[in-house]
């Protein structure tokens, strides 16, 4: 517990991400974020499509606190759709709302989401809204229920840790979802703290969103839930197009090809860009066994 919370400690601290920035890919960050310009993200999606994985594409970057940064966040999310057009890769795109502004002005934030979903919506393509720490949930909630009147080509994700999380699916009921165990560091009046609270909570609002008909996006390497969930949707007939499974770029990649061979559908998600610390720190945090990927990373070179 103590390792995770330095990771994340970490993770939010600008003096050291100001100089760790320097360090990015001899800590080995390269082996689990696919460069940094959109070409390297393409081609990355294109080599694990040929493997019969999907992608969803994140061009790392949170927090931004004017609304330049956030105008060209967005443009930069356009940018990204057309590419994935123009190289006609199976891919969609995953991205922050603090990064188009949500900590700014909701209206401004809510723009920005229509100008990205009016080109994922002309491409046929679609967007998912990544969960940030808790106090942006409900922020981020009232978005995407407002964005849900015009466009049906959106969908958030919901982090298991959370007491609400039971609430907030069944709300959602409908809505293409994301379910999530939960990456932030979240205090007990809030979340639940033991490992096997959080398993079974997120077990729970994997298959009410099943049941209530409703597409899931099941996002985890924990293999336990990934054969309960198979084993759920077999018992009650639960179609293969109904969900997906997902896993993050670089993690299990044995497992995600075995996946996509037995018939399910396996979305991997590609992190990209300059801005990768937050994501990095956060992904040691959650398995400490992860610092092998940094140390190999600092003895490459
Ligand atoms: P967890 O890390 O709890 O591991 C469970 C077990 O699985 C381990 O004990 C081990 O047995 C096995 N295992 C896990 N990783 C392994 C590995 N690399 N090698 C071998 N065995 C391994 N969070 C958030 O708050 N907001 C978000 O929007 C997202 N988005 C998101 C998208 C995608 C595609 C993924 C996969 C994850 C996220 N997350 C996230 C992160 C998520 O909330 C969670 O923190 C991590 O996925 C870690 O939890 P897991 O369920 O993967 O297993």
């Amino acid at each position: 517990m103590i390792t995770r919370n330095f990771f994340l400690f970490l993770a939010r601290n600008d003096f050291v991400k100001n100089r760790a920035s320097k360090w990015g890919p001899k800590l080995g960050a390269k082996s689990v974020i696919a460069g940094e310009t959109i070409e390297e993200a393409m081609e990355t999606a294109r080599q694990l499509n040929e493997k019969g994985l999907s992608a969803t594409v994140d061009h790392l970057g949170e927090f931004v606190y004017n609304k330049a940064e956030a105008l060209e966040a967005t443009h930069y999310c356009v940018r990204t759709l057309t590419a994935m057009e123009a190289s006609g890769v199976d891919c969609n795109l995953s991205l922050k709302l603090t990064q188009l502004g949500l900590d700014i002005d909701k209206e401004l934030c809510l723009s920005n989401m229509r100008t990205i979903l009016d080109t994922a919506k002309k491409y046929n393509n679609f967007v998912r809204i990544d969960m940030e720490d808790y106090s942006h949930l409900d922020p981020t909630l009232e978005v995407l229920q407002e964005l849900r009147k015009d466009y049906d080509n959106v969908g958030t994700a919901i982090q298991g840790y959370l007491f609400r999380a039971e609430q907030d699916v069944d709300k959602l009921k409908g809505t293409n979802i994301r379910l999530i165990k939960g990456a932030y560091n979240e205090p007990p009046e809030v979340a639940y703290q033991d490992a096997k609270e959080v398993y079974n909570n997120y077990l729970n609002i994997i298959k009410r969103h099943m049941l209530n008909g409703s597409y899931a996006a099941v996002a985890t390497h924990d293999h336990n839930i990934i054969a309960e969930v198979k084993a759920f949707a077999e018992k009650h007939g639960i179609a293969k197009d109904q969900f997906e499974f997902q896993m993050l770029y670089g993690f299990r990649s044995e497992l995600q090809e075995e996946i996509a061979k037995e018939g399910y559908k396996m979305r991997v998600y590609i992190p990209f860009g300059e801005d990768w610390y937050g994501y990095f720190m956060r992904r040691l945090a959650e398995r400490p066994q992860n610092i092998t990927f940094a140390v190999r990373g600092l003895l490459s070179k």
